[in-house]
């Protein structure tokens, strides 16, 4: 049985610095270029509000043509780990603006820690910086781990806004959104669908079936529940469409406790922050 609505397609969350963000917005990693503007615009027309690139994606350049007239579109774009350091960094977000034609674009990330490379400290204040001038609205970051979001707080007084994480019902990453909400910093989930893994786990097909919606509408509904902000990504039309249509039923405490019930210690897909290597 379906409860009262209690978030909705334009749900937004306040940022640390005043500014908002919307909780549910459209990844376009491994979106192909050629297809990004036409994926862009689709996902506008069927109610997104806010698309998360990078310059790692190379598509930056699509995303900026498809939200080309929709300048209430909240884009976030990530600074690549070639490019960390003071002065690479400022370079590199001119031309991810220049590339987005956003002159001042919403939120940028320090994409990756790299803490081998010894630079997120520098990069962290170029961003700063960027932010003091009036470049770019919000400044965050991506797979932060505690003790590097320790060291920028340290170095300049000033926390991330967001922390960009890998996130899904098999690797939930709990000790880390306690630290980031401690610091006011908003968790933010990549890999919300597991990339599609977490869609055929029989208790989240269960908790579908019961509710009358799909399986990866009921993961990107956990996520919203649990307060965090959360950027699927598809370029199937169809799927697209799937995924911004969450806002008609509400999950029960059992359903919640029963995804939460999912953490598993050994449920990370992607590259450790501390020992990645890009
Ligand atoms: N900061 C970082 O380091 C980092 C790392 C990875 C990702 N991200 C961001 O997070 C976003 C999402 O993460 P992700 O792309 O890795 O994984 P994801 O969103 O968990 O999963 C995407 C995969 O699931 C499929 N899918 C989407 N909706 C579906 C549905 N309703 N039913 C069945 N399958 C569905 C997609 O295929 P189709 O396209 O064919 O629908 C795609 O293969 C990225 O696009 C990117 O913006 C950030």
């Amino acid at each position: 049985m379906s409860e009262k609505i209690s978030v909705d397609a334009q749900a937004l969350v306040t940022l640390n610095d005043g500014h908002v963000m919307p909780q549910l917005g459209l990844g376009v990693w491994r979106t192909p270029p050629a297809e990004t503007a036409r994926v862009v615009r689709l996902a506008v027309e069927l109610g997104y509000r806010s698309v998360d690139t990078a310059r790692h994606y190379e598509n930056e350049d699509g995303v900026g043509e498809g939200l080309e007239g929709h300048p209430e579109v909240f884009v976030t774009t990530k600074l690549w780990n070639a490019e960390q350091g003071y002065d690479r960094a400022l370079k590199a977000f001119d031309e991810s603006a220049r590339l987005l034609r956003r002159p001042i674009p919403d939120l940028f990330l320090i994409h990756w820690p790299m803490p081998t490379q010894g630079q997120y400290v520098e990069t962290w204040k170029a961003l700063v910086q960027l932010k003091k001038d009036g470049r770019v609205k919000s400044i965050g970051v991506s797979n932060f781990e505690a003790e590097h979001l320790e060291r920028i707080m340290d170095a300049t007084g000033v926390a991330p806004v967001v922390n960009q994480i890998e996130l899904h019902p098999e690797f939930q990453q709990r000790e880390l959104r306690v630290f980031n909400a401690r610091h006011d910093i908003r968790t933010e989930a990549w890999r919300p669908l597991g990339k599609g893994r977490a869609l055929e786990d029989p208790r989240v097909c269960e908790i579908a079936a019961r509710h009358g919606k799909t399986p990866a509408q009921v993961v990107i509904r956990w996520h919203l529940q649990s307060g965090l902000i959360v950027i699927p990504k598809s370029a199937n039309p169809g799927r697209l469409a799937e995924n911004i249509d969450v806002f008609d039923f509400t999950l029960h405490s059992a359903d919640m406790e029963a995804i939460d019930a999912m953490d598993r210690a050994e449920g990370r897909m992607c590259a450790h922050p501390m020992t990645a290597e890009f």
